[in-house]
């Protein structure tokens, strides 16, 4: 890289917000900071936008702005909050954009960036599941550039020869497994959230640690790869890998496999897509392959981890599939986190979405972001019926007690 390059981090005080906030002190002098932003974290985003130097924060929750003004006082740092001034924030110039707000909320500001011209760096998943033609069309209305930071789709875009699309015969996500991997049905009934989130590999967000034990986070990610380097559901191939070394491969026609191999460390592919299409002199761990030793590689269990059946059937079914998809599983992941449902509701919570008349390919496709923040809001409000129900039946109860 030539000149700074002017980076604003949505989300800068979750796992992969930390994550990048270490990239950027570890190439000093490759980045200026423009704006950083959280949910309600006022101390860690406060933090955060003093050791970087931003230019602005911006929380999320407006009844938080006082505080954080009080915390940035005197630093020259602007405090900004709500939910619109993060939708402004994102439409203000910079290079490149980290989109690393968690879930479906993160879709507007995602946009807005777009829109505006201004790349976008994208961990946050959810928004590509549940609106990923909007993504598309903004990146295309405001000439700017995706970025996959997920390590997964990262690996295709690195290994993917640009010129060569069409000679792709398919491409093949790795997955860990999770922390379920071994564990039988009936143990997975009874999981706890502490057990839930203990990743064997990577140490990450609430969320997407509960999506992992599901395979829910694959099934997310199968969409994901789907949008992103425009797949039919057929040419998206899913093995477990629990090393979690090699982080996916892209299929050649003529037989050859490329393949992207790293450390469980999110800051290597977030130096990679902060910095693309340069690299930096440092990013995350370096993989010492001979202590690996033993890379091992397993089709999954489709009976055991049906979220990676409703991914398919959810890109056959279309968009208002894949939006009741994400909203319901966003849904049930926070009761299950907060003790409402037990695990395996979760996946029952989602088969209810799926199977509702208004998520049914007849049903009329959301194209707006209007129509696809009213279907979202929608399969909320039926999940939470749905998850109202099981408490009242005590099913969960047994589920999250300690044995
Ligand atoms: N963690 C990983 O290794 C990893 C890897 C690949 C992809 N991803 C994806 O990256 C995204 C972030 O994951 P994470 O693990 O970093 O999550 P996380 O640790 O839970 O952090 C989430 C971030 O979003 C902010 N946030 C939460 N609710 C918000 C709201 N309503 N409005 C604005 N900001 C809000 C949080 O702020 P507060 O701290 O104030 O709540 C925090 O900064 C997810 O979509 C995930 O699937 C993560």
């Amino acid at each position: 890289m030539s000149s700074k390059r002017t980076v604003s981090i949505f989300g800068v005080t979750g796992s992969v917000g930390t994550s990048a906030c270490d990239v950027i002190l570890n190439a000093p002098g490759r980045f200026e900071v423009q704006t950083v932003t959280a949910g309600r974290n006022v101390e860690k985003l406060a933090q955060a936008a003093r050791t970087l130097s931003a230019k602005q924060a911006v929380i999320a929750d407006e009844a938080l702005l006082e505080p954080l003004k009080s915390k940035l006082a005197g630093t020259g740092i602007e405090a900004m909050g709500g939910r619109q001034a993060l939708i402004e924030a994102a439409a203000q110039p910079a290079d490149i954009l980290l989109a690393a707000i968690v879930g479906f909320e993160g879709l507007r500001p995602i946009l807005s960036a777009l829109e505006n011209g201004v790349n976008v760096a994208i961990a946050n998943k959810e928004p590509l599941v549940a609106a990923g033609h909007l993504v598309k069309e903004a990146a295309k209305k405001g000439g700017a550039k995706l970025i996959p930071v997920d390590s997964e789709h990262n690996a295709i875009f690195q290994v993917l020869e640009q010129h060569n699309r069409s000679a792709v015969e398919k491409v093949i996500l790795t997955a860990s497994g999770g922390p379920f991997l071994n564990w039988t049905y009936e143990q997975m009934a009874k999981a706890t959230p502490e057990q839930a989130v203990a990743h064997p590999n990577w140490s990450m967000g609430p969320k997407i640690s509960v999506d992992s034990a599901t395979m829910m986070n694959k099934a997310l990610e199968i969409i994901e790869a789907a949008v992103l380097f425009d797949l039919k559901p057929e040419q998206i191939e899913v093995l477990i890998h629990p090393q979690s070394v090699v982080h996916s491969l892209v299929a050649y026609k003529d037989g050859s496999q490329l393949a992207q191999l790293g450390e469980s460390d999110m800051r290597v592919p977030i130096a990679h897509a902060l910095a693309w299409p340069d690299r930096l002199e440092k990013g995350g761990r370096t993989l010492d392959l001979a202590s690996v030793s033993t890379l091992s590689f397993s089709r999954p269990d489709f009976d055991k981890f049906p979220a990676l059946v409703y991914a398919d059937e959810c890109l056959k079914r279309g968009a208002a599939a894949c939006i009741a998809l994400n909203a319901a599983n966003e849904t049930a992941v926070q009761a299950f986190l907060e003790r409402r449902i037990g695990f395996m509701d979760i996946l029952g919570a989602v088969s209810h979405a799926l199977a509702d008349e208004r998520c049914n390919p007849a049903a009329k496709t959301p194209k707006t972001v209007e129509e696809i923040e009213k279907l979202d809001q929608t399969v909320r409000a039926l999940t939470e019926e749905y998850i109202a129900a099981r408490q009242t039946h005590g099913q969960h109860r047994k589920a999250v007690s300690p044995s």
